[in-house]
């Protein structure tokens, strides 16, 4: 596999990060995952402004402008030899002493990786997964994409030891997301959406089923979910840049609904599979 480092296209085998890193000791960066399709990044010009949203909220200095961003990952994708591609982007603060106020000169370090992108299938799809509700116990800041990803892996591996694929959080009996997702809820034919503050990550997927639904007049409520909401849906799903729009179909070993993939669902799926085709 060839990675990107810090300006070199190297085996990644060989690539190597000095230890005062301060991703690795601090968790001082940021990161993007891009679903790439057939060679074509999905929302790039989406996943570039929340890289620079990511950058600003840590006071690091992107070093570089959406465009030159766009030819290096447009270069970077041609290198790979697999058309479906996760896209792993990864900035820290550099290298120095370590001493937790910024360095006065350290150069980020840029990281990019490609690994095979593997969406759910269909079967996948109906059949749904099931997940797991817990307390979110994160920061006030999980609208950064930083790499400092501690709890999320905490409460990931709580759902991976009950036998589930996601931990749903609530933070003070409302619904936030995912441990690695954005979580929607359907009830009545609607779908409700919580909004985007600073609990969250705004997922690159959660805003495209947002404007998929309000463009096609699906009906939709951003606002404040309550666990009690959660726990009654019709449906409920995930989405993320690797699971797209996945429904959960099992919550805390009760069915949700039907049970199996709900039909505004597998509508919102249809039309985010419609936008690899743009
Ligand atoms: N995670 N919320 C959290 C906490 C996430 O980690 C992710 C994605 C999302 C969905 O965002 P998007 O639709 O832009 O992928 C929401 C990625 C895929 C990861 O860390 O691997």
């Amino acid at each position: 596999m060839t990675v990107y480092l810090n300006g070199d296209y190297l085996p990644l085998s060989e690539a190597r990060v000095p230890v005062l890193d301060r991703g690795f000791i601090f968790g001082d960066g940021i990161y993007e995952v891009v679903p790439v399709y057939g060679r074509k990044p999905l929302r790039l010009a989406q996943h570039l402004a929340r890289l620079q949203n990511s950058c600003d909220a840590i006071r690091l200095s992107n070093p570089h402008t959406a465009e030159q961003w766009t030819a290096l990952i447009g270069d970077f994708i041609a290198r790979q030899d697999f058309a479906d591609q996760n896209l792993y982007l990864h900035l820290t603060r550099g290298v120095a002493k370590r001493d937790h106020a910024f360095p006065k000169d350290a150069a980020p370090t840029v990281f990019m990786m490609a690994n095979p992108l593997v969406t759910p299938s269909a079967e996948q799809f109906e059949a749904g997964v099931s997940a797991i509700t817990t307390t979110d116990n994160r920061w006030l800041r999980c609208d950064i994409k930083s790499i400092a990803l501690l709890a999320n892996v905490l409460l990931r591996q709580l759902a991976v030891e009950a036998g589930a694929a996601e931990a749903i959080l609530f933070r003070d009996g409302h619904l936030t997301e995912g441990a690695a997702s954005n979580i929607f809820v359907a009830k009545h034919g609607v779908i409700l959406a919580p909004p985007r503050d600073h609990l969250l990550l705004p997922g690159i997927t959660y805003d495209a089923v947002i404007e998929l639904a309000r463009a096609h007049d699906v009906p939709l409520e951003v606002r404040t979910i309550s666990e009690a909401e959660v726990r009654s849906a019709d449906e409920l799903w995930l989405t993320s840049s690797t699971k797209e729009v996945l429904p959960i179909t099992q919550l805390d070993g009760k069915a949700v609904g039907s049970g199996r993939a709900g039909p505004l669902a597998r509508r919102m799926l249809a039309l985010y599979q419609s936008l690899k085709q743009t």
